[in-house]
């Protein structure tokens, strides 16, 4: 161990004592730009089975058999019937078990979850029911967990007896505990073979959820959105926003309430992709926007809805059938007042305001206090026709009316640059967005195109009143009377790195997506919020990858991507520090060797470095700290007295390597500490690493 210990140092000796030693200098004394709380923040969408089979915990699948395939995910046997008068009328299906009149066949309905039921060995589980006796006697069922591989004698593990009664509806709860870990069991509900039942709306959820809320949140992957310390919380998509028509649009109106009473959507992501078909993916809405705004609340994060701007998917729907696919600008005021009324539902006053009282209801009456709002996903014009702006000018007047407290994000389109995205981005500053949205799922080489790293520096921040033309204004440059005004801040509301035939979570990959964002924070001026996408997928049914966290029935990982995002949050810093390598700021550029970095003073006078090194070998560099020439700022630190530096590293020596559901921890930050003081110190920041210094 000692002579490898020894090579190592002596190999890590040679490759740095010849690397040229760089010098950051940060001027304490001049502290710039406020970083945004919303900064850093998290994209939530259902695809990949995100929220059904996902975050949310509940176990069985099409559990109001309303799947257009009603017994989709169900087996039955004995005599089933299907009937549509049940008692919630936007999920009308039930089934009706009868007895089969002969000893040997029972009725029974099997339900196999989202890729099986994920059961802990020890852990309970809540199963409900909604139940009835039709012809007036009472029932006894059995629940069975069972696994339907197993070799053993006895496929089930666990059991519960229910005695239902009555004509009328009632719901019937019961608690499994499961003596053993299974990731892919399945619930057998039993009929009584001397009674006949009606059922509906079957439910399974682990007790202990993310908070023991019941009917909540899978508990490992809500923590993992906490742990992250999101500012603000994208929700509830993406295209989902959209539809692949607007009658599948995301219709926040239909996920309040009792869940049962929830109507089903379909989920684009079910055929989006025939290369990756889930014919059996819908959203039941269980996990639906009061849910999104508490976990908004509960995580830390700055509530940040997106709503459809009227136009139904423009990838699936050509523009030449508006008419028939998207809504006129004459018919937008349903769409409009679903904006009016969301503001209402988030922040009114629950004893005037009917959208506040179902808050209410629903268990929060405080405000969520709702700051933001999205309109449109990736939408946007044509030459001969202005199919998005037209409509978001008209949201826009109409919300700025009666909420101007309200700050509205418009969009530039799917495209990270090109006609469509110019056309965009100046239209968006015409029409005073207050901030704009921006996609970006690109690869290695954007990522590391001067043009990319350089991408904000160059953005306009004050545009000219009258023509809200940057600096190309004449009128402006000429010194005429019309005045400036703010640009539009930006939104990343979307991006990934993307990997050249390495379309799949890999350290490199995050590797690029770090040295992105220190441009985000060098520019925070302008960048105000950035949320990488997608949050989550599920190892059997996944549409979209890369993405920030994955996860089976009964485990997760978090990627080399998360840690990036989670580095970054945790150390966010409350405002710009100048960062200088020879005079200029440090953006990867080509005689930077390979080096971004941005710095930022916190709220209790610590100085956070990040630095990212995407070059093959490791950067020995001096950072100085000075207290500069001019005026100090205010609340500006001095150079002197710091004792120690935290360090936290993320490196992997394979740059296609992540973490994965067996070796969930093989990337992971690292912490370290350097005992140096003064007002410089040395480092050496390793090969392919993302590493921040906290000086205290
Ligand atoms: O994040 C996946 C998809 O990418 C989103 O739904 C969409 O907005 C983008 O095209």
């Amino acid at each position: 161990m000692k002579s490898i210990l020894l090579a190592i140092a002596l190999a890590w000796g040679s490759l740095t004592a010849g690397a040229q030693s760089h010098t950051f200098e940060i001027n304490l004394a001049q502290p710039g730009a406020e970083i945004q709380p919303t900064m850093y923040g998290i994209f939530f969408e259902d695809i990949n089975y995100a929220a059904d089979g996902g975050l949310y915990a509940e176990l069985i699948q099409n559990r109001s058999f309303e799947y257009p395939n009603h017994l989709a995910a169900w087996d039955v046997s004995g005599c089933v019937t299907l009937l549509d008068d049940g008692p919630f009328p936007r999920n009308p299906h039930y089934l009706r078990l009868a007895p089969t009149g002969h000893g040997a066949k029972a009725t029974m309905i099997e339900n196999h979850g989202f890729f099986g039921i994920g059961v802990k060995g020890g852990e309970e589980y809540r199963f409900s029911l909604w139940a009835r006796c039709p012809e007036g006697q009472s029932a006894d069922l059995r629940v069975d967990l069972t696994d339907p591989a197993t070799m053993d004698e006895d496929q089930r593990f666990a059991t519960a007896n229910l005695h239902v009664s009555g004509t009328e509806w009632q719901k019937y709860t019961v608690l499994l505990r499961s003596p053993k870990t299974l990731a892919k069991a399945s619930l057998r509900l039993w009929a009584d073979p001397t009674a006949t039942t009606d059922v509906e709306h079957l439910s399974l959820f682990p007790v202990d959820t993310y908070r023991g809320v019941e009917g909540g949140l899978r508990r490992d992957l809500a923590e993992a959105l906490e742990q992250m310390h999101p500012g603000v919380f994208r929700f509830p998509g993406g295209c989902i926003v959209e539809g692949a028509d607007l009658a599948t649009r995301y219709q926040w109106k239909n996920t309040l309430g009792p869940v049962e009473n929830r109507p089903l959507n379909e989920n684009r992501w079910h055929y989006t992709f025939q290369y990756r078909y889930f014919p059996n993916y819908f959203q039941s809405y269980g996990l639906g926007f009061y849910e999104f705004f508490c976990l908004s609340e509960q995580i830390g994060a700055e509530p940040l809805p997106v709503l459809s701007v009227g136009l139904a998917c423009q990838y699936q729907n050509d523009i030449r059938d508006e008419a028939r696919v998207h809504a006129s600008l004459d018919d937008l005021d349903p769409y409009i007042q679903d904006c009016i009324d969301l503001i209402d539902f988030a922040n009114a006053d629950p004893t005037t305001n009917p959208w506040a009282k179902i808050r209410a209801e629903m268990g929060h009456p405080a405000p969520f206090g709702l700051k933001f709002l999205a309109i449109g996903n990736e939408q946007w014009d044509y030459p001969d026709n202005p199919a998005f702006t037209a409509r978001l000018e008209r949201f826009i007047g109409a919300i700025r009316k009666v909420h101007p407290e309200i700050k509205l994000i418009g969009s530039t389109g799917p495209d990270s640059e090109g006609e469509k995205f110019d056309d965009l981005q100046q239209k968006m500053i015409n029409l005073r967005c207050d901030l704009y949205d921006e996609h970006y799922y690109r690869n290695e080489a954007w990522f590391l195109d001067s043009i990319n790293r350089h991408r904000y520096d160059a953005y306009p921040r004050l545009v000219c009143s009258g023509c809200s033309k940057g600096s190309s204004c004449s009128e402006c440059s000429k010194g005429s009377k019309r005045s400036k005004v703010e640009a539009p801040r930006v939104f990343a509301g979307e991006y990934a790195c993307h990997g050249d035939g390495k379309k799949f979570n890999h350290f490199n990959a995050a590797l690029m997506e770090a040295q992105f964002m220190t441009g985000f924070e060098r520019n925070a001026d302008l960048v105000h919020m950035a949320t990488y996408a997608p949050l989550f997928a599920h190892t059997e049914g996944w549409q979209w990858r890369p993405d920030a966290i994955w996860y089976d029935n009964l485990t997760s990982f978090r990627t080399c991507s998360y840690y990036v995002q989670q580095m970054f949050a945790t150390h966010r810093g409350h405002r710009v520090l100048p960062l200088t390598m020879c005079g200029r700021p440090v953006c990867g550029d080509s005689d930077q060797h390979g080096l971004s970095a941005t710095a930022s003073l916190d709220y209790d006078g610590s100085i956070i470095i990040k630095v990212v090194n995407v070059s093959d070998a490791p950067q020995p560099v001096t950072v100085h700290l000075l207290k500069g020439k001019g005026k100090k700022g205010k609340g500006s630190p001095k150079a002197e007295g710091f004792t120690g530096i935290d360090v936290l590293t993320l490196h992997s020596d394979d740059p296609d390597a992540d973490n994965t559901l067996e070796a969930p921890t093989k990337i992971i930050p690292q912490p370290s500490h350097l005992s140096v003081s003064g007002t410089e110190f040395p480092v050496t920041v390793p090969a392919k690493s993302v590493v921040i210094y906290t000086v205290k």
